[in-house]
């Protein structure tokens, strides 16, 4: 028999007054998936998000977590299951960054010595140093550092899920892109069942594993990113990735599929960056900016030297 999905949900609905904030929703999430909720603000993803944590409960329909409907979880097992980044970090500023990581295990009642072990090591792995971050206050944090120390009080009971609303929200270009990619690379997330709550189509893109577009309480299409790009199931979700068009191409397209539009070629040189022919062409760009390098390997083509030019224009060849 295979296992339920992480999250199952089905025919779910909120109101507030009048207003169907949640319209009758059913979708499940996989074990280990990144499923991104993606809208317009105002489209109900921070409601949605919350009933999954009992944080708001809704008029109609079930949801389970593991096969469990969470309506007969405690709520020290649901919290124990679930971590949560609130849309604000939300972190409480009379708190110590260690202290704050450290309220859910306290909570649930876990060692003092475990709990401080585990702080340590999440600040290490986001790149906060504990001796120089664990005692520092809210206030005394930037905007970056306090949404790692958000992801990391979320991670601190070892939770199979996590959700996580705009944890990216409020930070400049560079810091997002910094905190993004430490999230990314951060392997107990890859291991977890991610929600995550963004109106940003980028940061969907580059995170998803399948992404919900929502609007008005909603679905609009359910699939991952390449599926909503290249097949929208409406003119709602084609006009919503319209203006970006071009940049979620890149996002969605792996060098495999410009190599054959890629004409004189010639083998990278020696000390070249390699990428995989699966890496998409934002990355390759992404990698030749970096590292100022004039071309990459593929590590799959070593005959073929890619450079900015030349992908540029194969890619524009390659697309649909
Ligand atoms: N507690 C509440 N009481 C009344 N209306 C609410 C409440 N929370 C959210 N709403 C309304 O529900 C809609 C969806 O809100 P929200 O889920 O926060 O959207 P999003 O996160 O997509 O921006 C909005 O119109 C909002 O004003
Ligand atoms: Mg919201």
């Amino acid at each position: 028999m295979s296992s339920p999905p992480a999250i199952r949900v089905s025919h779910l609905t909120k109101r507030f007054g009048a207003q169907v904030v949640v319209d009758d929703l059913s979708f499940e999430v996989a074990a280990g998936e990144t499923l991104v909720l993606l809208g317009p603000s105002g489209c109900g993803k921070t409601t949605l998000l919350k009933t999954l944590n009992r944080l708001v409960e809704p008029d109609g329909g079930t949801i389970a977590v593991h096969g469990r409907d969470v309506r007969q979880l405690a709520p020290e097992e649901l919290r124990r299951g679930m971590g949560y980044v609130i849309q604000q970090v939300g972190l409480l500023p009379h708190y110590t960054v260690a202290q704050n990581i450290g309220v859910v295990p306290g909570l649930l009642g876990q060692p003092a010595a475990a709990t401080a072990a585990r702080t340590t090591e999440l600040l290490e792995r986001l790149h906060l140093p504990a001796a120089r971050f664990a005692h520092l206050l809210p206030a005394q944090l930037s905007g970056g550092q306090a949404q790692r120390v958000g992801l990391a009080r979320a991670l601190a009971a070892d939770p199979p899920v996590v959700l996580l609303d705009e944890p990216f929200g409020a930070l400049d270009p560079l810091t997002r892109a910094a905190v993004r990619r430490d999230f990314r690379e951060l392997d107990e997330l890859r291991r977890k069942t991610v929600v995550l709550v963004t109106h940003d189509v980028q940061e969907a893109f580059e995170l998803a594993d399948r992404v919900i577009l929502l609007n008005q309480g909603q679905i609009q299409q359910l699939g991952p990113p390449r599926e909503l790009l290249r097949q929208p199931a409406s003119d709602f979700v084609r006009s919503f990735f319209q203006a970006e068009r071009l940049a979620l191409e890149m996002r969605v397209t792996p060098l495999a599929e410009v190599l054959p539009f890629l004409t004189d070629a010639a083998p990278a040189p020696a000390g070249a960056p390699v990428l995989s022919a699966r890496a998409s062409v934002q990355e390759a760009v992404a990698l030749l900016h970096e590292t100022q390098a004039a071309s990459l390997r593929v590590a799959e083509a070593p005959a073929t030297a890619v450079a900015l030019g030349p992908l540029l224009a194969a890619f524009g060849r390659a697309l649909p």
